[in-house]
């Protein structure tokens, strides 16, 4: 059984079939999907669609693109969020200079933030970070005793060099659809990742895997992210290595 550790189904366009994925899941092969916020909304959506179904778990959090508009408020509604029972991590927080939908400088206060207040609340984070992994390594190092609980690069798209410093800190390095992309162009960092720190995940809606390219991606799709490692990486059962995995990190 597989776990896709990142899928929105808090997203518009997945939000109205939540009921339908989940009962849809176990048959899939799913035993648990991870339902990440990026604002105060997707978070408190992500918390009532895990208190509403067995097998979606939740993770609150605000994404560098919503750091513009974070407030007090919402670390302290994170805090309150992330009490209950089923909130597994803060996510998905981070750095993304390739939007730059907000100041560089404010992304990496909230960034900052937040590992503080997931450090506090002893939960392992789920990590956005897009052309800024050099800030970002940065900074994780500079909050490496805030580090103890854990936590996974999201859709992973850095060099083996750069795996390896977030290896180093006791990360995680999930991929996603990406790896069935033809110019993915990074097997060799998916063949390099310690086996007890690769996770798999789907992103959906986004980042749909090859043959579903121009559709909504979904959780069953994470069967297809599964093949493609699995090929590049002969030393592993990638479904059941990845699954401990994520069930050690989140405690699920
Ligand atoms: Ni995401």
């Amino acid at each position: 059984m597989l776990i896709d550790t990142h899928a929105h189904i808090n997203d518009d366009r997945l939000l109205p079939r939540a009921a339908e994925i989940h009962a849809g899941l176990a048959e899939k092969g799913l035993e648990s999907v991870i339902v990440v916020g990026y604002d105060r909304e997707s978070s408190e959506c992500a918390v009532r669609l895990s208190t509403e179904f067995k097998h979606y778990f939740a993770a609150v959090g605000v994404h560098p693109h919503d750091a513009k508009s974070a407030k007090e408020e919402d670390y302290l509604r994170s805090e309150e969020l992330s009490r209950l029972p089923k909130t597994v991590a803060i996510g998905e927080i981070g750095l993304d200079y390739y939007y730059d939908l907000s100041d560089r400088e404010v992304q990496k206060r909230v960034f900052r933030r937040q590992i503080e207040l997931a450090h506090s609340l002893k939960k392992p984070m789920i990590f956005h970070v897009r052309d800024a992994y050099g800030d970002a390594l940065s900074i994780l190092k500079e909050e490496r005793g805030k580090l103890e609980y854990g936590g996974v690069m999201h859709c992973f798209g850095g060099s083996a060099e750069m795996m390896k410093e977030f290896v180093g800190l006791g990360l995680y390095i999930a991929f996603g659809g990406a790896v069935t992309f033809k110019n993915f162009g990074k097997a060799d960092v998916v063949r390099q990742v310690p086996a007890e720190r690769l996770l798999i995940e789907t992103d959906c809606p986004y980042m749909t895997p090859v043959p579903h390219r121009g559709k909504e991606n979904l959780p069953e799709y994470i069967s297809l992210v599964k093949d493609k490692i699995q090929e590049w990486r002969e030393d592993i059962l990638v479904a059941e290595t990845t699954t401990e995995n994520a069930r050690r990190l989140f405690k699920i």
